[in-house]
């Protein structure tokens, strides 16, 4: 998979282009992250990237001239790349759109600033407006590596096998059972019983009783979604 990332701000990247699971999946060449910087594509004698918006008001708006010219450059394949442009007006992201992005072969990021940027270039060239919650940021790079951190864990070969993200959650449609590791005893506060039985059945039906317990005490809305799944059974679902 190849992320490309359009941005004012690329070295911000390096806080996951090399560390942990991103920066392992880059060097097993399994991904490449390129930030690309929108300024290098400006052709303005002092480098300019943003103007004043039509119509008034507050607040600049990037130009269409680099953000074009360099998605001219980029869209070698643009029938098979997905250009996602991250705002708060978008759609909000989830681990359904990481699952389905996680598929593809090139993103292209694009990471706003001021105000925003020209409708035109949105028209043009952008397949998927994401959001990543209802709050506003100063710019699209925070958002853009919660999405290419969420999606990459996904492609496939990324993770290892201690690693999988079968059991965790929203994979399952619930989130995830506590865990526990050693001691046995810590501070008088015990591990419960059953983890320690080598009753793998019996553990199964605990952690996923201990799933849904947690899921109808904090999020009852996944629930709801569960029964709207057609891809699992769920007993008396009818
Ligand atoms: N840019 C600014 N705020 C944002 C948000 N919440 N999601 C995506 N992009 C943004």
């Amino acid at each position: 998979m190849i992320i490309d990332i359009l941005t004012l701000f690329p070295q911000m990247f390096t806080a996951i282009m090399n560390e942990s699971i991103v920066g392992r999946a880059q060097e097993k060449g399994i991904i490449e992250i390129n930030p690309i910087n929108i300024r290098d594509f400006s052709k303005d004698k002092h480098k300019r990237v943003d103007d004043y918006p039509y119509g008034g008001g507050s607040g600049m708006v990037l130009m269409n001239q680099p953000l074009f010219d360099a998605m001219e450059l980029l869209t070698r394949d643009k029938e098979n790349s997905k250009i996602i442009y991250l705002t708060p007006k978008g759609k909000t992201f989830n681990q359904e759109i990481a699952k389905s992005l996680s598929l593809e072969k090139n993103l292209i990021f694009i990471c706003g600033h001021y105000e925003g940027i020209d409708q035109r270039f949105i028209d043009e060239w952008v397949t998927d407006e994401i959001s990543i919650g209802d709050y506003v940021l100063t710019g699209g790079e925070l958002p853009a590596m919660v999405l290419i951190d969420s999606i990459v864990r996904l492609v496939p070969g990324v993770l290892n096998k201690n690693e999988s993200f079968i059991d965790e959650s929203f994979y399952s449609g619930l989130l995830e059972y506590p865990h526990y590791t050693r001691p046995k005893d810590y501070k008088g506060h015990c591990v419960p019983e059953i983890l320690l039985s080598g009753n793998h059945k019996l553990i199964n039906e605990w952690r996923t009783k201990e799933s849904i317990k947690i899921t109808i005490e904090r999020r009852p809305d996944l629930i709801a979604k569960l029964f709207q799944r057609d891809d699992i059974d769920i007993k008396g679902k009818s």
